[in-house]
């Protein structure tokens, strides 16, 4: 291809397909990140000069045959990273002194860029957090705390906070929570990955999951060098006959409000499954990543309450508070505790102690009571207009699961089908969607449109835009 080093100006079209090209035919979830890097390769090596000046993000989406979401935020990024330059009206160019700049770091935060509308789910709204009372929580304790516990903590977390914890749990998820057997942790993922090694060393190898399921398992439970055996569930929660035939000892569950389903475990399945649990000798790993809210049942208590020597439990802030904090708890058996402590010790020394003593502060002074009945009161009324959306653009879905937590699932017909290619089509809108299919180890042939919708975190009006648009899309 020419050097459009030599020849400043616009990119020319045919160097821009040359050069690209590649990327836009590669697989769609990995299309975005191929373009960046595509354009960041030719900036490298010079082959894309300083001063050359690229199409627009609608010219260059058009030729490539991609979404100009996907275009625009390449030129983000790669702004970001100082690579391109732009400025309001004069489009972007490659900026000037990209090799002899100082390295940047990338950010390969799991954030989308490009898209006007994220249903996918599992992030609270975070601009909600609560940033008054939090920094009112971190200057308090910084004040207060005794140079000692700037030491390394008990690998367990600081006393004050496992007994406000063990308060918490007790009181909103009736929880049996002895502050003793309290680990605090960096979130469910770390509970998880602290259970699987300790697990393993009692020579498990294998850990049963839902299915569907958080597709965060098997990579969380691979980690502790565990397999995950696919459960499925009925309308109930796990299906006995399936689990008794698994030959697993240990399963991860989301009774208070399945993921994604929705569902809530029914009271009989609750007591079968820890009936098989102590026919097994085995453990329930219990997931309650979002048991905190709920719009229109009765609360659901955590089936560690019936049984805490055979469930280990596991929560965190990230629905409540944010993921960013990378906070959590673990209760754990006492026949486990040792042992996982142990490994806490070993893989991080502990939790930060600030974070810990500032989360105490919060939960000791209602601060975290507050935050939840906030957010519990703007998510009931997300979720309504989502209903109210869905109704009005899309009759035909069938809506489930949203009598608590912070995601829906809609069912459309076949004929919107299919899932895949539903996504695809309304991410070309800007529409972000998880299919259910992603979150299965089943093979359906996927005709069938279900997808998992997050709600939480978008505004009422983001809501109704994005339910709109994705209408639009598929009229299109
Ligand atoms: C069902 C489920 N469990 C656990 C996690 C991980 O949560 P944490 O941030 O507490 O590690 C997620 C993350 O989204 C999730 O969706």
């Amino acid at each position: 291809m020419t050097s459009s080093g030599t020849n400043p100006g616009a990119l020319p079209g045919s160097a821009a397909w040359e050069l690209l090209l590649p990327a836009a035919s590669a697989p769609a979830r990995a299309r975005g990140r191929f373009l960046q890097a595509a354009l960041r390769e030719a900036i490298r090596a010079g082959r894309l000069a300083p001063g050359t000046r690229l199409p627009s993000s609608r010219e260059l989406a058009k030729d490539l045959g991609v979404s100009r979401g996907l275009v625009t935020e390449a030129y983000e990024q790669l702004a970001a990273e100082g690579y391109l330059r732009s400025g309001r009206g004069a489009g972007t160019w490659v900026g000037g002194a990209v090799r002899a700049a100082s390295p940047r770091a990338r950010d390969l935060a799991p954030r989308p860029r490009g898209v006007r509308v994220d249903f996918v789910p599992g992030s609270p709204d975070l601009a909600l957090f609560p940033r008054a009372a939090w920094a009112a929580a971190q200057r308090e304790v910084l004040a207060e705390l005794p140079h000692r516990d700037l030491g390394y903590p008990d690998p367990r977390g600081l006393p004050r906070l496992r007994s406000a914890l063990a308060e918490l749990l007790a009181r909103r998820r009736g929880a049996v929570a002895d502050p003793e057997r309290i680990v605090v942790v960096s979130g469910v993922a770390q509970a998880a990955t602290l259970l699987g090694f300790v697990l393993h060393g009692r020579g498990m190898r294998e850990i049963g999951v839902e299915d569907p399921g958080s597709p965060q398992h098997d990579g969380l439970y691979a980690a502790a060098g565990m397999g995950t055996v696919p459960l499925p569930l009925d309308d109930e929660g796990l299906a006995l006959r399936p689990l008794f035939d698994a030959g697993v000892r240990a399963v991860v569950t989301t009774p208070a409000h399945q993921y994604p389903t929705g569902i809530a475990y029914s009271a009989e399945r609750r007591t079968r499954l820890l009936d098989w649990a102590r026919s097994v000798d085995g453990l329930l790993l219990e997931d309650d990543y979002d048991g905190d809210f709920r719009y229109d049942r009765a609360p659901v208590g955590a089936l560690q309450g019936l049984d805490p020597e055979r469930v280990a439990y596991m929560g965190s802030v990230s629905k409540s508070l944010a993921p960013g904090l990378r906070l959590g708890w673990l209760l754990v058996p006492e026949s486990l505790a040792d042992d996982v402590v142990d490994r806490k010790r070993t893989m991080d020394l502990g939790h930060p102690a600030l974070d810990q003593a500032a989360f105490a502060r919060f939960l000791e002074r209602g601060d975290y009571d507050r935050q939840l009945r906030r957010c519990q009161r703007a998510y009931r009324e997300r979720r309504d207009v989502l209903v109210a959306a869905l109704a009005e653009h899309f009759p035909h879905a069938r809506v489930s699961g949203i009598a608590a937590g912070l995601h829906a699932i809609a069912e459309l017909p076949e004929s919107y089908g299919p899932e895949s290619r539903f996504a695809e089509r309304v991410a070309a809108a800007g529409v972000a969607v998880r299919p259910l299919g992603e979150c299965t180890h089943a093979r359906g042939d996927g005709s069938v449109v279900r997808l998992v919708l997050g709600y939480a975190q978008l505004s009422p009006a983001r809501i109704r835009e994005g339910v709109r648009l994705m209408a639009e899309a598929l009229q299109g």
